[in-house]
C-alpha cells in the first residue's frame, strides 16, 4: 500500500435514500481508513449534515426536488425525476472538482448503481467509475434472467401465478421476483436493461455481501459482467465499532431504545422495524399491534412517521389501547432506532423485518433470527433467501393476521424449530466475521479493490 502515501481522492455519489446512503457512507469510512481522502457529492434532497462527518468533504448540488420525505406511491417515477434533475448539476460539480489542481488527484468516482447518467458523465470527463450495488447479489444476478423469465411468461407477474415456483430458480416463487411496480411494467424493464449496459461499461462493481453468503449469485455476476466485481461486505463490520464515527441516519435515532433494552432479560425482546420506505395499511398495523400484545413477549417497535397509510403516527390505534393493553407493559415504541446497536444488544431475540438488504445483513451479522414481512421490490427475494435458502428466519405465512403473528413468534421463540434457526444464524454470523479477517474473502476483495483503484492512471 506504499502508493497510498501519494494520497488519492475518491468522489462518492450516494442515492439519497436511507437504505442507499448507509452502505455508501460505510464504504466511504472503509476507504478512508485505508488512506483515501473522501469527497461526497450529495443532492439537497434527504441530505446529510456534513458536520457529522468532518473527515469527509461534502459538496451539495441543487436538484430542485423540494419534498424531503421518501414516501411516494411510485418509487420509479421518483427515481426517474431524481435521475433527470441530478444530471446537469452533478456534471457541473464534478467538472469543477476535477479542475481544482490544488487538491490531490482524483482516483475514481464511486456512485450508486441506479444513477442512469453517471457513466456517460464519467466518460465525458475521462474519470473511471465504479458502481456500488446496495442490494443483495442475488437480487442483482436475477436481472440477467429477466429476458428468459419474460419469454416464459413469468414476467410481468400475473396474479394467478404468484404462488408458482419459478422453474430452474427454486425456491423462488413468482411473487418473489424483484419488480418495482409503476405505471406499467415497461418502465422497470427498461431501467434494468439500461442498468445492465451501464454496469458492463463501468470500471467495476462493489457489493455489500460476502462469498459464503451469496457465492452462487456472485459467480453468475462475474460470468455475465466483464468487469472486476468486489464483494467486501458486510460493510458495517469492516471497521471497529468505535471507528464507525457518526451515524448516517436521516432521522434522529431514539437512544431510549438502549436504556429500555438494558432493563430486559437476555434474548427476550422482539425488535420490529420495517425500514425507511415501506408503508403498511391501517388494518395490517392493527393486526401487528394485536399480534404483539397477544404474544405477551417484550418488544421494541419502530413506528416511523408515515409508516401507516393515512396516519401521521399512532392515531390508528384504538383510544386507550396503549394504556390498557399489554403493549404498555411489555413494549417500547419509538419513531426511529439506532438499529445496529439494537440488533447487537443481548436482550434482542428476534428481528421482525421487511427484509431490506441492509436490515437483513445487519441481522445476520448479529446472529438474530428473523420474522420476514417483505413489502416490495428486492425485499421479497431477500425474505425467500432468509426463510428457504439460509433458513435463518420464518415468513409470516397466511398474511399479517394476529393469530399468524402469535404462531410465528412462538415457533421462533419457544419451539425446537426456532432453536435450529437460531443455531443456523449463529453459524452464518461466524462466517460473516471470518470473511473480514486477514485472508478471508471480503478482506482479500477489499485489498483487490484498493489495488484496482490505484491502477487507474
Ligand atoms: C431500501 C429498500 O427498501 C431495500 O429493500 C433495499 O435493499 C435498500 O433500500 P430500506 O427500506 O430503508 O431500504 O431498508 P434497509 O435496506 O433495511 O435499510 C434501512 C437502514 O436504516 C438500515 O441500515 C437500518 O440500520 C437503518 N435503520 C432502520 C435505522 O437506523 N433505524 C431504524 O429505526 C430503522
Amino acid at each position: 500500500m506504499e502508493q497510498l502515501k501519494k494520497g488519492r481522492r475518491l468522489i462518492l455519489f450516494p442515492l439519497p435514500f436511507q437504505g442507499h446512503i448507509n452502505p455508501m457512507l460505510e464504504l466511504a469510512n472503509i476507504l478512508h481508513l485505508k488512506g483515501f481522502s473522501i469527497t461526497i457529492i450529495q443532492s439537497n434532497f434527504n441530505s446529510l449534515n456534513p458536520s457529522c462527518h468532518p473527515h469527509f468533504i461534502f459538496h451539495s448540488i441543487d436538484i430542485g426536488l423540494a419534498e424531503s420525505g421518501t414516501s411516494t406511491k411510485d418509487p420509479l417515477l421518483l427515481l426517474s425525476r431524481l435521475n433527470a434533475n441530478s444530471r446537469e448539476p452533478f456534471q457541473e460539480c464534478l467538472a469543477t472538482l476535477l479542475s481544482d489542481v490544488s487538491k490531490e488527484p482524483v482516483g475514481c468516482l464511486i456512485t450508486d448503481s441506479v444513477y442512469d447518467f453517471a457513466q456517460s458523465v464519467a466518460e465525458s470527463l475521462k474519470l473511471p467509475r465504479i458502481l456500488l450495488r446496495t442490494g443483495s447479489a442475488s437480487s442483482f444476478a436475477i436481472y440477467t434472467a429477466f429476458p428468459l423469465l419474460r419469454e416464459k411468461g413469468y414476467l410481468p407477474k400475473q396474479d394467478s401465478r404468484l404462488e408458482e415456483e419459478v422453474t430452474g430458480l427454486s425456491p423462488l416463487k413468482v411473487k418473489d421476483l424483484p419488480i418495482i411496480n409503476s405505471d406499467g411494467p415497461e418502465r422497470f424493464f427498461n431501467l434494468i436493461a439500461d442498468l445492465e449496459i451501464q454496469t458492463k461499461t463501468s470500471d467495476g462493481l462493489i457489493l455489500n455481501t460476502f462469498e459464503d453468503l451469496e457465492e452462487h449469485a456472485l459467480a453468475t455476476i462475474r460470468q455475465v459482467y466483464p468487469i472486476p466485481v468486489f464483494s467486501l461486505g458486510p460493510f458495517h463490520k469492516c471497521y471497529p465499532a468505535n471507528c464507525s464515527l457518526t451515524s448516517s441516519s436521516l432521522l434522529a435515532q431514539d437512544q431510549s431504545c438502549i436504556s429500555w433494552l438494558n432493563t430486559q432479560a437476555p434474548k427476550s425482546v422482539i425488535y420490529v422495524s420495517f425500514g425507511s420506505i415501506a408503508a403498511i395499511k391501517e388494518t395490517q398495523f392493527l393486526e401487528i399491534a394485536w399480534g404483539l400484545a397477544n404474544s405477551k413477549m417484550p418488544f421494541l417497535w419502530v413506528i416511523r412517521p408515515g409508516l401507516v397509510h393515512g396516519s401521521d403516527w399512532l392515531e390508528a390505534l384504538p383510544s386507550g389501547f396503549l394504556e390498557t393493553s399489554t403493549l404498555n407493559v411489555k413494549g417500547h415504541i419509538v419513531k426511529w432506532a439506532p438499529q445496529k446497536e439494537v440488533l447487537a444488544h443481548q436482550a434482542v431475540a428476534v428481528f421482525w423485518t421487511h427484509n431490506g438488504w441492509n436490515s437483513t445483513l445487519e441481522s445476520i451479522c448479529e446472529g438474530v433470527p428473523m420474522i420476514c414481512m417483505p413489502c416490495s421490490s428486492d425485499q421479497m427475494m431477500n425474505a425467500r433467501y432468509v426463510s428457504d435458502v439460509w433458513k435463518v428466519g420464518l415468513q409470516l405465512q397466511h398474511g399479517v393476521e394476529r393469530v399468524n403473528i402469535e404462531n410465528t413468534i412462538r415457533r421462533l421463540m419457544v419451539e425446537k424449530e426456532g432453536e435450529e434457526i437460531k443455531n443456523r444464524v449463529l453459524r452464518l454470523m461466524q462466517k460473516a466475521n471470518f470473511c473480514l479477517k486477514q485472508g478471508g474473502s471480503s478482506y482479500r476483495s477489499l485489498d483487490a479493490l484498493i489495488k484496482h483503484i490505484l491502477s487507474f492512471k
